[in-house]
Order: structure tokens, then C-alpha cells, then sequence
């Protein structure tokens, strides 16, 4: 996810603007946010079915051109940022849950916190925050495996750029109970209660964030007070530092705003990510094995297929400048004010035979090797091209660490009924489970034995 406001096309009264040539309209069909729509991924599914691979759906003031065929999926990967934007059509999908001062001014974005010389120090606070859960497991229970992962996630995320204090109690429920509230995922998740967040004028939203902005700035005064800290929150010292030409309020408004949403941006897709390796490597104990073992290549490649098959996400660019792209039977000509769009879970669990099966041995280590695509883009787990995500290596470090560790030390029994299914209204990252999945766990007497049996 990536969040930049810049120039935007207000679309006011004016007519949807006109795609030449024009390609079918899906009529009747709409997108979540602006009207009910039950399964916004089976909605667009049909939709497909109805118009073909290239059509437009107009929905509320908006208009989109959804785009399904290997070469329209491969050139909608190589639109030019500055003419189809993805940070602005992330902007104005999130726009619609978050206040609007987390995006102004922002000095620190993910893509400054995840370059490969950061790789150790975040997997040494992914495996403080690991040690600190495994203590709070205590010797047996049960868990839902998305309410763990979830608590997961804010706790590896904290650990990694929250500053001191953060990932740790007292501060850590507060924290995690306000970006609970302020969490910008709801805009895709439940598009559905948009209305209701912007009617209550995003109130509770805006006090969550004043509560971890004030929680931040306390971290930071820390680790101005106590400089052995910098090297301990290396990530979080480097937003800090960011703000270094400020002072008082706006310093640590700054600092506190660009945590918020680089933390905002992790819960996207991190903690439901998780959560689906979990389910997967409990319904496949000899996978599981190999994970508890420590064959971290192996947990990469699983946590790749979960998160191929668990993928909702909507790719979204809008258009700023007139740009074209072709689908393989025509070149459109698409103007200011259009998203474009494609969908991947219309694409990546069919654009190939067997793609329906999780099977981790299709990918060789980051690489998808079978089945042979029309176009390789045609299935992504992290996306292709300039906008592939930047925390790709610290999201399958930090859940192929977490796995490998709660495996190790745990023996597991899954105890949901069915596998868990995707909430219907989501249209947007990684799928959230629609109901509880339980799990059940008991500490092995070995800790690393392997925990499937
Ligand atoms: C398992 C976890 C994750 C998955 C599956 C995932 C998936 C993706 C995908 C598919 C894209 C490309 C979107 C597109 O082309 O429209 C993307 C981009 C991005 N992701 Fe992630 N992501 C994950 C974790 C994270 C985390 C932890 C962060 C930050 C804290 C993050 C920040 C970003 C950013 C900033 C971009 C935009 C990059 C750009 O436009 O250049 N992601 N991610």
C-alpha cells in the first residue's frame, strides 16, 4: 500500500469521462463502498462473465476500467506512476477511513524503512515480540489463529519501528486497541460501513490517532534521553531522526504520524497473511513438519502460496495524465479521472491448471515455477513491476519466523468445523476469515521438536 496525495481529479458534475474505444459497461453492477453488494468479488466475477475480459463498471461518481487478459494485466503493471497512479488511487480508497492530517506532510514512508541493510535488525525485534508471545501462551490453550496473528502483527510491527515501550505491556493493548480504530484496512475490508465512518465525521478515528501519536512522542523523547536506544530501534530512530529540523509539537506530531501509517500501511496485509499460513500448514501436517524443522525456504514458499490464494486485493491506478493501454485486441485510450483496475483473486487461482491447490513446491524460493502463464503477471503474491511491495522481505522473514517458532514449540490441533471463508464484502488485501478458526495448542517438552504429528 502505498499513500500519496497529489494532484487529483475531482470529478464534481461532470460526465464519467469516455475510454476510446469504449469497451462493454457492466451494467447494474457496483463497487462496495458506493452501494450494497454482498460478494464484491463474485459481483466483478460476473461481471467478467457478462462483458469479457476488458469492461467498465461505473460505480457512484467514479468510473473503472477492469482489465483481465494476460497482455491488459502485464501493460497494467507498466502504467507510469506520474500518469496512472497507484498512491493516488490508494489515497482515495483509504481516504474514506482515515483522517486526513495522517497524510499530510509525511517525511518516512515504508519504503524508507525496508532496505536490505535493515533485514537484521527487524528480524531481532520480530524474535524479541516472538519470545514475549510464546511466554504469554503459557503451557496450553486455544486460540482463534486470526486474533493471534493479528496481536502478532501489531506486536512485530511495534517491536520493528515503534520505538521503546511500544511492543510491550502497558503500552502495547492501548496501542493495539487504537489502531484497531484506526485501522485503514476497514475501507476495504468493510467498504460497507463507510458511510457510517464518514457520517460520524471519522470522530473516533481521530482520537485513536491522537492516542498513539502521544504514545510515540513518548518513545521519542526516550530515545532522545537515552541514545543506547538508537541502536536498539534503529527503524524508529530513523523517523525520529526525520524530524530533526523540527521542534515541539510539530516534531512530534511529525514523528507520530509517520509511525501511525507506516503501522497503518503494515496491517493491510501482514497479520491476515499470517493467519492464512497458519490455516493452511495445520491442514497439511508434512508442510508443517518441514517449517517446524527450520527449513526456512520452505516457510517462504508456503507463506507465498497462502498468500497467492488468500490474495483480494484490488490493483488500482488513477489516472492523472491520458495514458493507453491494450488488452491484446485493442489499444484504449483512457482519460484523466479513470481508474484502472484489475482483481487477483479472478486471476490467481485460475489463469493456469492446478492453480485452485495450495502447493508450495510451485514456487522456487520468491519464484512462481509452475504452471507455465501467458503472461507471469497473471499471479502475484507481491505484486510486479515498480510498485512491488517494499516489505516483501521483511513480511516473509517475519512469518516465516513466527511459524517456524509457534510450530517448534507448540503442538497444534486445528478445531474449525469448515475452513474458514473470506469476509464477502472485502475488495482489497489479503482476505479476513468471516468467522472464528480456532486452534488449540500444547507446549512440547523439547522446544524445536516439530509440532505437527
Ligand atoms: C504479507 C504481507 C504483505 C503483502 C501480501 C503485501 C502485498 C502487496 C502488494 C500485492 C503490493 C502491490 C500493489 C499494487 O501493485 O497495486 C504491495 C505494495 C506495497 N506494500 Fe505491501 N504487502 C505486505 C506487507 C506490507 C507491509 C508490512 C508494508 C509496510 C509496512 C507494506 C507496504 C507496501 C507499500 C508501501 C506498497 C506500495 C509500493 C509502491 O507503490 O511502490 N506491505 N504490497
Amino acid at each position: 500500500m502505498q499513500v500519496r496525495p497529489g494532484a487529483v481529479w475531482h470529478p464534481g458534475q461532470m460526465a464519467l469521462p469516455g475510454i476510446v474505444p469504449m469497451p462493454p459497461i457492466a451494467g447494474g453492477v457496483g463497487l462496495p463502498w458506493d452501494q450494497p453488494v454482498g460478494d464484491a468479488v463474485a459481483a466483478i466475477a460476473a461481471a467478467r462473465k457478462d462483458c469479457g475480459d476488458t469492461f467498465v463498471i461505473d460505480s457512484g461518481r467514479d468510473r473503472y476500467l477492469f482489465t483481465f487478459s494476460p497482455r491488459g494485466v502485464a501493460e497494467f503493471y507498466g502504467l507510469p506512476e506520474d500518469r496512472a497512479s497507484k498512491g493516488v488511487a490508494d489515497w482515495r480508497m483509504l481516504r474514506r477511513k482515515l483522517p486526513d492530517e495522517i497524510f499530510d506532510g509525511r517525511r518516512t514512508f515504508p519504503h524508507d524503512l525496508f532496505g536490505r541493510s535493515d533485514a537484521a535488525s527487524y528480524l531481532a525485534n520480530v524474535h524479541r515480540a516472538l519470545d514475549a508471545t510464546v511466554a504469554d501462551m503459557g503451557s496450553e490453550g486455544t486460540v482463534d489463529l486470526f486474533d493471534m496473528s493479528r496481536r502478532l502483527g501489531h506486536r512485530v510491527g511495534l517491536a520493528s519501528w515503534g520505538g521503546p515501550g511500544s511492543a510491550e505491556e502497558p503500552a502495547l493493548a492501548s496501542l493495539i486497541g487504537a489502531f484497531d480504530a484506526l485501522d485503514g484496512a476497514d475501507a476495504f475490508v468493510h467498504p460497507d460501513v463507510m458511510a457510517a465512518v464518514a457520517a460520524n465525521s471519522k470522530a473516533a478515528e481521530r482520537t485513536a490517532l491522537a492516542a498513539v501519536t502521544e504514545r510515540f512522542a513518548e518513545a521519542a523523547r526516550a530515545v532522545e534521553a537515552d541514545r543506547v536506544l538508537v541502536t536498539q530501534h534503529p527503524l524508529f530512530a530513523r523517523i525520529v531522526s526525520a524530524w530533526s529540523t523540527e521542534t515541539g509539537d510539530v516534531r512530534y506530531r511529525g514523528i507520530g504520524h509517520d509511525v501511525a501509517l507506516v503501522h497503518v500501511a503494515s496491517m493491510s496485509n501482514l497479520f491476515a497473511a499470517l493467519g492464512w499460513v497458519f490455516v493452511d500448514l495445520l491442514s497439511d501436517r508434512p508442510a508443517a513438519v518441514r517449517v517446524a524443522a527450520g527449513e526456512s525456504a520452505w516457510a517462504e514458499q508456503c507463506a507465498l502460496e497462502s498468500i497467492r490464494l488468500a490474495q483480494r486485493s484490488i490493483m488500482s491506478r488513477f489516472v492523472l495524465e491520458p495514458v493507453t493501454i491494450g488488452d491484446g485486441e485493442h489499444t484504449y485510450r483512457v482519460p484523466s479521472g479513470v481508474t484502472i483496475a484489475t482483481l487477483l483473486p479472478l486471476t490467481n487461482a485460475s489463469a493456469g491448471p492446478g492453480l485452485e491447490t495450495w502447493d508450495p513446491t510451485r514456487w522456487n524460493r520468491r519464484r512462481l515455477t509452475r504452471p507455465v502463464l501467458a503472461a507471469p503477471e497473471l499471479v502475484t503474491s507481491f505484486g510486479h513491476g515498480r510498485h512491488t511491495c517494499p516489505a516483501q522481505p521483511f513480511s516473509l522473514a517475519a512469518i516465516s519466523a513466527t511459524v517456524a517458532r509457534l510450530l517448534s514449540n507448540f503442538h497444534w490441533e486445528p478445531r474449525w468445523a469448515a475452513r474458514p471463508q473470506p469476509v464477502p464484502a472485502q475488495i482489497g488485501g489479503v482476505a479476513r476469515a468471516d468467522g472464528p478458526c480456532p486452534a488449540t495448542y500444547r507446549r512440547l517438552r523439547s522446544a524445536g521438536a516439530p509440532s505437527a504429528s
